[in-house]
């Protein structure tokens, strides 16, 4: 049957392209260069974005076999829940293991997801006050990295906490977010990707980057993981400043979008830079959980915006690879410029099907009406 609205039009494209790709991939799709999807076989960072993207399909009018293949993608990601060097744990096992629980009822997928999350808090240095990034490259220079992204691992030390992990996963949620809004948060509202600490002494060193521009520049993706990471949060623990901290970097990520509502890859770019479709995604996702936060309507307006945005410039509305074109992974290393990603397709799904849910709640039904 023909979808009714843009929204469910949109929906179902994603179910349609999950379909496509889960019919050829036989590892983990990662990020697309040149036109083709690179897979990992172990899912490094990005696997849980894949097993969502199954889980979403399944979930939203795909195929059945779709479900089976969300349980296989999930539990081939399993052996990695005892990972102590990958501070993408949130990332690898909320989207898989924690929607296989919600899905299945199984609680051994709520114990895989507990596992994991013990796995990313022995990774805080308590001394210093955060987990280091990039723990999986090995070496000792990255020990006094602190990634904004990490915001985004947190939800899933909650989720223990609150099912029998312990209070001092709370702990690490506090200190890391601490940290983060003491170093990493500007006086502009913008974030620094990376913040340097002295790995011996823990004396700050400054604010950095590794895939933005340059170290005072505005990564553009950083951005869109700090607003969303601190809503869920907010949401999460009904916190006021994290709440406030997200609004913040989300005034700023808005003022500086261009006319077509697609960011650029970092927005201190020269203009006519490649954009990043996957920050305007994942910062979609956020607006949605701070509207849901506070019922102010201008987030509700920015989240459509970016959403409408990337439907009528990104999204891919034909055969091809991917969910969402015109995502940048990692543009000073040469890596993914103008390709799909895996955690762009999987925040477009998310972010399509978190808003068919607040119109449901909020009986929002007029935006559904907006032009196909
Ligand atoms: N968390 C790494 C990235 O956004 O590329």
């Amino acid at each position: 049957m023909k979808p009714s609205t843009w929204l469910d039009a949109s929906i179902a494209r994603a179910v349609a392209g999950t379909s496509r790709l889960a019919a050829v991939a036989k590892d983990f799709p990662h990020i697309v260069d040149r036109g083709a999807w690179q897979f990992t076989s172990d899912g490094v960072w990005t696997g849980g974005f894949w097993a969502g993207c199954l889980w979403l399909a399944a979930q939203h009018g795909g195929a059945a076999e779709l479900r089976a293949q969300a349980v296989a993608a999930t539990e081939r990601l399993l052996p990695h829940v005892h990972d102590t060097r990958n501070h993408d744990l949130g990332f690898m096992f909320h989207p898989s293991a924690v929607a296989a629980w919600r899905a299945t009822g199984d609680v051994r997928y709520l114990g895989a997801a507990k596992t994991a999350a013990a796995s990313l808090a022995a990774q805080f240095d308590a001394k210093a006050g955060y987990i280091p990034g990039w723990g999986f490259f090995g070496g000792e220079e990255w020990r006094g990295s602190v990634l904004v992204d990490t915001l985004m691992n947190l939800p899933l030390l909650v989720l223990a906490a609150r099912h029998g992990g312990g209070a001092g996963l709370l702990d690490v949620v506090r200190a890391q977010v601490a940290t983060t809004l003491d170093h990493h948060l500007r006086a502009d509202g913008s974030v620094y990707h990376v913040y340097r600490f002295d790995p011996a002494t823990h004396a700050a060193l400054g604010g950095a980057t590794y895939q933005g521009l340059d170290a005072e520049s505005a990564w553009s993706r950083g951005q869109a993981w700090a607003i969303a990471g601190l809503a869920i949060l907010a949401s999460m623990l009904g916190d006021a400043a994290y709440r406030g901290a997200s609004g913040r970097v989300a005034d700023y990520f808005l003022a500086h979008l261009p006319p077509d509502s697609v960011p650029p890859w970092d927005f201190k770019a020269p203009a006519g830079a490649p954009k990043d479709a996957s920050a305007g995604a994942i910062a979609a996702y956020g607006l949605l959980r701070l509207y849901e936060l506070t019922d102010k309507q201008r987030w509700l307006d920015a989240a459509v915006r970016l959403v409408r945005g990337l439907r009528d410039a990104c999204e891919n509305q034909g055969e091809g690879v991917g969910l969402l074109l015109h995502a940048t992974a990692d543009l000073p290393h040469g890596l993914g410029v103008d390709g799909a990603t895996m955690y762009g397709d999987y925040y477009w799904f998310k972010t399509l099907v978190r808003l068919r849910q607040v119109i449901a709640t909020h009986h929002l039904d007029a935006l559904l009406g907006l032009p196909a």
